[in-house]
């Protein structure tokens, strides 16, 4: 076999490991995720059917909004932590519950029923004078442009729980 044609055949040999390289890699990218979800269903993203219990019974609310702290697991790719999540729940005047994200819906900072002496029975942001109504609507004139969201709601045997976050054009 002459030079020219030994560096030929390796040429060619190290155009194919580069290639089945290359491919086994892709290949291995793509199958990878469907691998991982398969064998570990927890890593599958939450479905809008996720709710997570408050522990507090439906028939203790009263058409006065009560701060309710509740506990969500959250998973980061392999990372489970626990999060505590805020909200202000009363019942309405059809009787159904009414649950508000805290968070105000300007810069994110957080909202308390009824503790500003200037505006009473009002959410109330204190990061840049937000108002909002009982049911969550923005006041006009205040840094909010939006009403505050809502969390999804569901009874189970006399027990509330919470959904996700939805947020809101019109409150
Ligand atoms: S963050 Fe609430 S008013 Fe600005």
């Amino acid at each position: 076999m002459s030079e020219d044609k030994k560096s030929q055949v390796s040429r060619r040999q190290f155009l194919n490991y580069t290639l089945t390289g290359v491919g086994g890699f892709m290949a291995a990218g793509l199958l990878a995720p469907m691998i991982r979800f398969a064998v570990d269903p927890a890593l599958q993203p939450e479905t809008s059917g996720d709710f997570v219990s408050t522990g507090k019974e439906v028939d203790s609310f009263t058409n006065e909004p009560t701060r309710v702290d509740f506990t969500v697991e959250q998973q980061d790719a392999w990372y489970n932590s626990k999060v505590t999540k805020t909200a202000w729940v009363y019942k309405q005047e059809d009787g159904s519950i009414l649950a508000l994200s805290p968070k105000c819906t300007h810069l994110g900072c957080i909202v308390g029923w009824n503790d500003n002496e200037d505006h009473p029975n009002m959410f109330y942001c204190p990061c840049h004078d937000g108002l909002y109504e009982k049911n969550g609507k923005n006041i006009p004139g205040t840094p909010p442009t939006a009403p505050l969201s809502v969390y999804d709601v569901q009874v189970k045997d006399g027990i509330l729980y919470l959904g996700k976050e939805i947020p809101r054009k019109e409150a």
